[in-house]
């Protein structure tokens, strides 16, 4: 059968354990697992990106594998192919799996359900990232063990590939949801539809009873109307400060942060229980495990 990770909703419970647990182990024995057949790993990019692109080039190299990486600019999608055309083209080169980060939604799903080879979702415009959500997941498998948790999310949930994924993971495994974002930064009606027993808070203030929080990027690029406005708001408000935390409280954010919007500088350059920098680490060995799952 041939695999996909195109959403959180292609694993199950089972399989989110089994990638998860494994990432971990790579993570506490780091040294380099060569996967017995090398295969052919196309990593193709069409938004910005530093952390993921690496760590899945990483990843692929760690495990012996040949990986190409293609983003917009080296693209034949630059002199105006179509979509359509150009992954015609890169299938037709037989790759064993295609990662592909899109600004359109649904492009991954649509290439596996087209072309029927094993694809990863690096992000689909304000969609899915499932990736990262599973090397969030690692995380705090390594900080929390199986504690039911109670986790905030906090930020621009409405256009947050992160939080739609992250939402469909926390609720598989039965973790305590707190969505902490100014209205016009959330739309209720599609979240609870996930999951209804999340709480929301449209503050800072009262955020003590967190075991985690986890930031998000306002997503400048997905916000059509009033950007500084919302911006200018958001920053007043929920720029996350000294104030707001205790000494208790786990923080998260995907990065890249915009400084000073979601994250101060003194919270974000010494706040002694961030995992922002285990989160990068972690992705690293997470998707060494998404690749081995896959092929
Ligand atoms: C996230 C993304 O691209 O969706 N970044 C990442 O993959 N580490 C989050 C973001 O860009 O805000």
């Amino acid at each position: 059968m041939v695999k996909k990770i195109t959403s959180i909703d292609d694993l199950s419970l089972t399989e989110i354990k089994l990638i998860v647990d494994r990432a971990i182990k790579l993570s506490s024995k780091p040294r380099s697992i060569k996967a017995k057949t090398i295969k052919n790993i196309f990593n193709l990019f069409l938004e910005p990106s530093t952390r993921t692109t690496v760590s899945f080039e990483l990843a692929a190299k760690k495990l012996g594998h040949n990986i190409f990486n293609i983003n917009f600019d080296k693209s034949s999608l630059s002199k105006g192919e179509t979509f359509e055309d150009t992954m015609s083209t890169l299938v037709n080169m037989k790759p064993d799996a295609l990662i592909i980060r899109d600004r359109k939604e649904h492009s991954p799903i649509k290439i596996f359900e087209e072309h029927k080879i094993p694809v990863i979702n690096a992000g689909d415009g304000k969609n899915e990232h499932p990736t990262q959500s599973l090397l969030d997941y690692a995380v705090l498998k390594k900080t929390f063990g199986n504690k039911k948790i109670t986790i905030g999310i906090c930020g621009d949930i409405k256009h947050s590939r992160v939080a739609h994924s992250n939402i469909k993971l926390f609720t598989k495994l039965n973790y305590n949801i707190e969505i902490i974002s100014p209205n016009y930064f959330v739309d209720k009606k599609s979240v609870s539809k996930i999951n209804n027993k999340i709480v929301y808070k449209n503050n800072l203030n009262d955020i003590n009873n967190l075991d985690v929080l986890m930031m998000l990027r306002v997503q400048k690029e997905r916000i059509t109307k009033n950007l500084n406005s919302s911006l200018n708001k958001f920053k007043a408000n929920f720029c996350l400060k000294n104030s707001h935390l205790n000494s208790k409280i786990y923080l998260m954010h995907p990065g890249p942060v915009n400084r000073n919007i979601e994250i101060s500088d003194e919270v974000l350059d010494s706040y002694k229980r961030s995992l922002i920098l285990k989160q990068v680490e972690m992705g690293v060995y997470l998707r060494m495990a998404c690749l081995e799952h896959l092929l």
